[in-house]
């Protein structure tokens, strides 16, 4: 009997608790073996209580389960850094496998934790921590092992892509609907991880590293939130055929070197991943052999997460029965370059407030065209109070070229304001 030791009785805690529980006979069929949830923890033991668990089962002391030799498995579901760091780094210790959702702590310390479960020849297995219950890692080290990956394009937060995803059918302001994401349970009391890209940010740190076998952490990812995006922005983007979405990129250049981003932008109405809306997830990956490929479906939620836990659990419980491990451990054997977004190419958007008067469009082209920066698209619409709103994309460009341009302009008496820049992507692909 492989035995599980739980930390966490929460949202994806109870999920697991109800996976184990109700699909327990085709579960220990496909690992070879029983599975036993043998302990859980958490703070509150009565919401442990709550989940139909044993007493006997419950505890409050992390000492239980790290000390219980029969325990093969910690799932580890209290998210955060510490406690959870050292929990996890006590049962490796321990000799146990452990499985975890918490993106938080991989984008930030997988390096020690990968190198811990090697000195301690235990599995640490993930697949939860990026896009809940799409299968993404897994496949990414496994399925895809034998392509050179090229790309990973992600919608990786569901509460940003619900916001610009009812931005975009109501026409309503980003505060108006992130104040009903709250009341409606979507986004947390404190949005700002979601909002501001630091969780998608996190994902596509995990991500990269394991697509170009390369340690990216989450301070090595670029990252711009929504807050700014406003209806007429989705509403031009919408005329000149785009969709606006938080995507969380990662490439890999032909040289090795890797760029990793999270920001808003102007992605083709023909793109598969523009049509990914709600709460959804997806990942649009392409491979030199396989091509291109997209994983879509639920990225948070009690089930739909617990189905990955559930899964890596199978996993490493195959493992046990076959007496292996570290069988898939850690990829990042590469030390690749990080560009940084200044040294990026692509295309923007750029909204502009200026004065609506004979040789000022000439005077804006002319700064761009003196940094090295092509127009593709330039029009303008009449606001009103000798001011004309300027809607300029441009053609691929360098980051800093369109930073160059951007300072000189801000500084002109003719420029009221530049209202927002975002970036465009896809567009280089056939559609
Ligand atoms: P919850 O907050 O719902 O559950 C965590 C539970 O652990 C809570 O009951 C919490 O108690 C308890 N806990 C926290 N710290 C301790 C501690 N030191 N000792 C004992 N118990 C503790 O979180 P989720 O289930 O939503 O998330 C769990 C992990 O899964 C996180 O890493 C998260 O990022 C990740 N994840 C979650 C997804 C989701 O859809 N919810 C999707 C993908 C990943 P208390 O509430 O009192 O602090
Ligand atoms: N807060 C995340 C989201 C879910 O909105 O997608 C957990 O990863």
């Amino acid at each position: 009997m492989i035995k599980v030791g739980l930390l966490g009785c929460g949202t994806v805690g109870s999920g697991v608790v109800e996976l184990l529980k109700n699909n327990a006979e085709i579960i220990s069929r496909r690992t070879g073996d029983i599975i036993e949830l043998k302990k859980v923890l958490d703070k509150d033991l009565d919401k442990c209580r709550a989940l139909g668990i044993d007493e006997a089962k419950i505890t409050g002391d992390f000492e239980d389960i790290l000390q219980d030799d029969e325990i093969d498995i910690v799932v580890e579901l209290i998210g955060g850094i510490e406690p959870a760091l050292t929990m996890i780094t006590r049962a490796m210790q321990q000799g146990k496998h452990i499985v975890t959702a918490n993106k938080d702590l991989i984008a930030e310390k997988g390096k020690e934790l990968f190198d811990m479960a090697k000195a301690n020849q235990v599995d640490f297995y993930f697949e939860a921590s990026v896009a809940g219950g799409i299968p993404i890692i897994y496949p990414l080290k496994q399925s895809l092992a034998g392509n050179q990956i090229k790309e990973v394009i992600g919608i990786l937060n569901g509460t940003t892509n619900y916001i610009l995803s009812k931005m975009s059918e109501e026409g309503r302001p980003f505060e108006e609907i992130l104040a009903e994401a709250q009341e409606l349970g979507y986004a947390e009391a404190d949005p700002t991880s979601d909002v501001e890209g630091l969780d998608a940010g996190r994902k596509i740190a995990i991500l990269s590293s394991i697509a170009f076998n390369s340690r990216v952490t989450f301070d090595d990812v670029y990252i711009e939130g929504i807050s700014k995006i406003t209806p007429s922005d989705i509403e031009y983007a919408r005329d000149l055929g785009y969709v606006i979405k938080l995507l969380a990129v990662a490439k890999q250049g032909d040289d090795g070197s890797i760029q990793a981003r999270v920001h808003p932008a102007f992605l083709p109405k023909k793109h598969p991943l523009a049509a990914v809306n709600g709460v959804y997830n997806a990942v649009f990956i392409t491979g030199d052999a396989v091509g291109e490929i997209m994983h879509y479906g639920r990225g948070a939620g009690k089930l739909p997460t617990a189905s990955s836990v559930v899964g890596d659990i199978i996993d490493i419980g195959r493992n046990i029965v076959h007496h292996i491990s570290g069988r898939i451990s850690c990829t990042c054997y590469e030390d690749k370059k990080i560009l940084d977004v200044s040294q990026l190419r692509a295309q923007f958007y750029i909204r502009m407030t200026v004065k609506d008067r004979p040789g000022v469009l000439a005077g804006i082209a002319g700064v761009f065209g003196s940094n090295n920066v092509s127009l593709a698209t330039v029009f303008q619409t009449t606001h009103g109070g000798g001011m004309a709103e300027l809607i300029l994309i441009t053609h691929e460009v360098e980051e800093q070229d369109l930073n160059d341009s951007l300072a000189v302009l801000r500084g002109m008496h003719i420029v009221g304001n530049i209202d927002n820049v975002i970036r465009l992507e896809g567009t280089n692909r056939d559609l």
